[in-house]
């Protein structure tokens, strides 16, 4: 989408931007390139971090890893965060819990929300899970905007956490 801003006395400026779905077009063939033949979890998921903030520039990205019975925080970007959440609590231990993608438009209006960061409005979070199906961990995104998040969102992350899981075999 092109974005024209017409400036008094001064020539047109023209702003190329592209939606959310185009840079999720983009971004994912990328992630792929990127973690194709690294079986290393830890490296990729770290890089899978970077490449959604330096995309999407969102408050916090991040991984928890499932350990026993509680998440433990993994690679991010962003603000220092909580790192255990119990099984249940909060939206991503509700996302372990149900097992299914938890989108919040607003985390003042979640009963339980954990608030790592003041700045964080609203947040996704969407289930990673291994070759035999068992959930592994969940990617938790937080921005300062309200009800940033949405089906596009949820469609792309959780063909992204699927890829993830397709390269865990190499
Ligand atoms: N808000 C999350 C906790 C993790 S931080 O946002 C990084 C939750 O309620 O589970």
């Amino acid at each position: 989408m092109a974005i024209t801003i017409f400036a008094p006395m001064s020539e047109s400026l023209q702003i190329n931007t592209i939606s959310k779905k185009e840079s999720y077009e983009t971004l994912l063939p990328q992630i792929h390139s990127l973690i194709a033949g690294e079986g290393n979890l830890i490296a990729n998921l770290a890089n899978i971090c970077s490449a959604i903030q330096m995309t999407f520039d969102h408050l916090w990205t991040g991984f928890y890893l499932v350990e026993k019975n509680q998440l433990v925080l993994g690679p991010f970007q962003g603000p220092i965060a909580c790192t255990r959440i119990p099984m249940g609590k909060g939206v991503c231990g509700t996302a372990w819990n149900n097992q299914q993608t938890v989108i919040v438009k607003n985390v003042n209006e979640f009963e339980g929300h954990i608030a790592c960061s003041s700045d964080s409005v609203s947040e996704i979070v969407v289930p990673l899970f291994d070759l035999k199906n068992q959930i592994i961990g969940v990617l938790d995104i937080d921005s300062i905007h309200e009800g940033m998040f949405d089906k596009i969102d949820q469609q792309y992350l959780e063909e992204l956490c699927g890829m993830i899981t397709k390269n865990l075999d190499c």
